[in-house]
């Protein structure tokens, strides 16, 4: 069964298809990164527009890589949620208008949940009961998943996400967009060199990642940090501080996911969301959890449709198969 996946929640234009909820026939991903980043940041609007120049052939180019048809396909996956409210539209637009032309079947996608199915993609299929740390730009869950579609969110952020403190951060260090990777890249700095704070709020899943971030920030205006590219002049280095800071938020992430995985008595720990790519979070919770770890390759841990035709698949097996009044919901949440 073969599944058309699209992917237009934040600043990627996606198509992929994937068979039988597993195997990647094509997987087509059209940056705006270059675009966003003489912003410092991702613009709303020149995302939609984006989407809306790249979405045809990047659909076209997917279906040509996996060498099908309209008529070999089974039925459209396409992110509803969360995400930008005009970036969403054009995706689900599209499917919505090709699903009626071909006489196809169409389900809608958290891109959430799309995120958790990457690690369906390849490899052999997860077992439940686990756990999944989605980390990413806009979420840090903790969620137990029982079987397809049964979610259970243990924690959430408080206020910054994983990725957004990532991205924050490597601002605040003169780093660049996208932050993440920069933060991971300029990270060769012993990472004891500052005792950062770590938010653990005892008692509960939660997460908390600004007190993080306002102490880099007081440590760089205290003149105590020199930030990217500036000569040392007695100060800390960049190197230093973004690797303490990348320590400070994987020993969170790591330990509580740890602390969930137990108590819970799962099967297997997923990890999943952009945040997943960065090597120290995957080598850390291989090293310490107590059951088998599951974690996609980096490129299926950022935001790619082969994911959203992979949980398009489970939906559709499931028989949730949505009608032409599908719309897009920015603020979908998980569970
Ligand atoms: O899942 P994703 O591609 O998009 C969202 O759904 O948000 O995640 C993007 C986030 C960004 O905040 C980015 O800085 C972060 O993932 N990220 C990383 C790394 N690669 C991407 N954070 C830390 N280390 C990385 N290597
Ligand atoms: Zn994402």
């Amino acid at each position: 069964m073969k599944i058309l996946g699209i992917e237009t929640s934040c600043d990627e234009t996606a198509a992929a298809v994937v068979e039988d909820g597993a195997r990647i026939l094509s997987n087509k991903i059209a940056s705006q990164v270059e675009i966003h980043a003489r912003y410092g940041g991702i613009v709303p609007e020149v995302a939609s527009r984006q989407h809306l120049l790249a979405i045809t052939p990047t659909i076209e180019m997917a279906m040509a890589e996996a060498e099908v048809g309209w008529r070999d396909l089974a039925g459209i996956a396409v992110t509803i949620g969360p995400g930008l409210a005009g970036s969403l539209l054009v995706g689900v637009n599209m499917a919505k208008g090709m699903a009626l032309a071909q006489g196809l079947p169409i389900t809608g996608v958290n891109h959430l949940e799309a995120h958790i199915y990457a690690n369906w993609l390849g490899g052999d299929a997860p077992s439940f009961p686990l756990i999944c740390l989605i980390v990413s730009g806009g979420h840090s869950d903790l969620v137990l998943v029982k079987g397809h579609g049964d979610y259970v969110v243990l924690g959430r952020t408080r206020d910054d996400a994983a990725g957004e403190a990532f991205d924050k951060a490597a601002r605040i260090l003169g780093l660049g967009y996208p932050g993440g990777p920069a933060m991971e890249k300029a990270a060769t700095g012993s990472p004891v060199s500052f005792q950062l704070p770590r938010a653990w709020l005892k008692g509960n899943s939660d997460f908390s990642f600004s007190g993080l971030k306002t102490a880099l920030l007081r440590l760089v205006e205290a003149g105590e940090v020199a930030r990217w590219g500036e000569p040392d002049n007695g100060r800390r280095s960049a190197a230093e501080a973004a690797a303490s800071f990348q320590e400070a938020v994987v020993d969170v992430l790591v330990t509580k996911t740890v602390a969930v995985a137990r108590e819970r008595r799962v099967k297997q720990v997923l990890l999943a969301g952009g945040v997943a790519s960065n090597t120290l979070l995957r080598q850390r919770l291989m090293d310490s959890s107590p059951v088998p770890v599951l974690i996609p390759a980096p490129i299926l841990c950022t935001d790619n449709a082969a994911m959203t035709a992979a949980c398009g698949y489970y939906r559709f097996q499931a028989g949730k198969t949505d009608d032409f009044g599908l719309d897009v919901i920015p603020g979908l949440k998980l569970g």
